[in-house]
């Protein structure tokens, strides 16, 4: 069965979805390999193809999509504004297993919205407009949205459902804040319900989803169709089978200090460049610790920033995990505060 098809029957079945977010930089074929070792999503979403006049897909995210090990589908993300070449790279892409195309409307980077692209398009609904209806002409796959809220009100969100349901989307998916807000506290779930009940397509839900309690209790109140995790996911990439667990109505079971440790020494593993300095690697691993951190304890987090060598690394994961003890692994202020985020999301 086509990746397409695999998704489209997804759409229409009945449990909730479970997608791990787009994340520059982190939805790379290794973390989805590691991910999935867990459980992982239903769903995988690439990081973005930056889509412009002369631009080519970029090799490492195809790989994603095309060397994927996990066997599950994989949804090919565009950002950008210039139509003709968002339709050029949207039927390129179909030569490929892609599970559906996806525009971002949501990035906040304001490097990306001053380019009126991702969340900076949310300032020019006659844009958006325009943008869908070319896609959803040459995209035969399905074809996908992630937006937030609004650029800069929550007050902007009623029109911009009344033009996502003009255009035939197959899947909208709601980040629950404005740009402007980046990913400051107040996520809108309330907006998202909304949208679940006045669209005539499936919404997903995201925004801060740290356990497996909170996630069912989402799904029953916002009635979505699921849910899209980005942080919480690499914080604990145990979190997708915990919502299973939960959603069957079984007893969650939470990872030990060792087992964490042994997550870290597993991204540690596929993050590894050949030849690599010594420095990089630990650079590269603090990509992933920043948001692991969160979840183990602010001590932990405040050394594992500071460390440079793989030797400090593996001394201060040894200091704060080598234990049996279960660990939530929710976020240190429990997720609505500003989380570590890197400059551009
Ligand atoms: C490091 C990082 C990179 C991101 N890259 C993308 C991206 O390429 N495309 C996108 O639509 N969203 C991107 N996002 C936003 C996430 O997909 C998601 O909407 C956001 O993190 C909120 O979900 P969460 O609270 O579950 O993390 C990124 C977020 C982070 C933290």
């Amino acid at each position: 069965m086509l990746p397409s098809e695999t998704f489209s029957n997804l759409l229409r079945g009945e449990a909730p979805l479970l997608a791990l977010a787009p994340m520059q930089d982190v939805t790379t074929l290794e973390f989805m390999r590691v991910i999935d070792h867990y459980g992982g999503p239903e769903i995988y979403w690439t990081e973005y193809f930056r889509v412009h006049g002369d631009s080519r897909p970029e090799k490492w995210i195809l790989d994603s999509i095309t060397k994927n090990p996990t066997g599950k589908p994989v949804v090919a993300q565009l950002i950008g504004n210039d139509i003709p070449a968002m339709v050029r790279t949207a039927k390129l892409l179909q030569k490929f297993p892609v599970a559906a195309i996806d525009l971002n409307l949501g990035c906040p980077a304001p490097i990306v919205y001053r380019k009126c692209a991702g969340g900076g398009l949310l300032r020019d609904p006659e844009k958006i407009d325009a943008i869908l209806s070319a896609l959803r002409e040459v995209v035969h796959v399905p074809f996908t949205v992630k937006t937030r809220i609004g650029f800069e009100s929550p007050g902007e969100f009623a029109a911009l459902l009344e033009l996502f349901a003009r255009h035939a989307i197959d899947l909208l998916t709601i980040h629950g804040r404005t740009v402007t807000q980046m990913y400051r506290p107040g996520v809108r779930y309330d907006l998202i319900a909304q949208a679940a009940r006045q669209l005539p397509c499936p919404v997903l839900l995201n925004g801060n989803v740290f356990s497996a309690p909170q996630a069912k209790q989402l799904l029953v109140e916002t009635g979505v169709r699921g849910l899209m995790i980005g942080r919480g996911a690499i914080r604990n990439p145990w979190l997708f089978e915990q919502i299973r667990t939960a959603l069957r109505g079984e007893k969650v079971i939470f990872p030990t200090g060792r087992a964490v440790r042994a997550y870290i020494q597993e991204l540690w593993d596929n993050e590894i460049t050949p030849g690599i300095k010594e420095s990089a690697q630990v650079q590269r691993m603090k990509k992933f610790m920043n948001f692991i951190g969160e979840g183990v304890a602010s001590g932990f987090l405040h050394d594992i920033r500071r460390v440079t060598t793989t030797a400090d690394f593996w001394r201060v994961c040894g200091q704060f995990l080598d234990h049996d003890r279960p660990m939530t692994l929710e976020p240190i202020d429990n997720g609505q505060a500003p989380l570590a985020l890197p400059a551009a999301f």
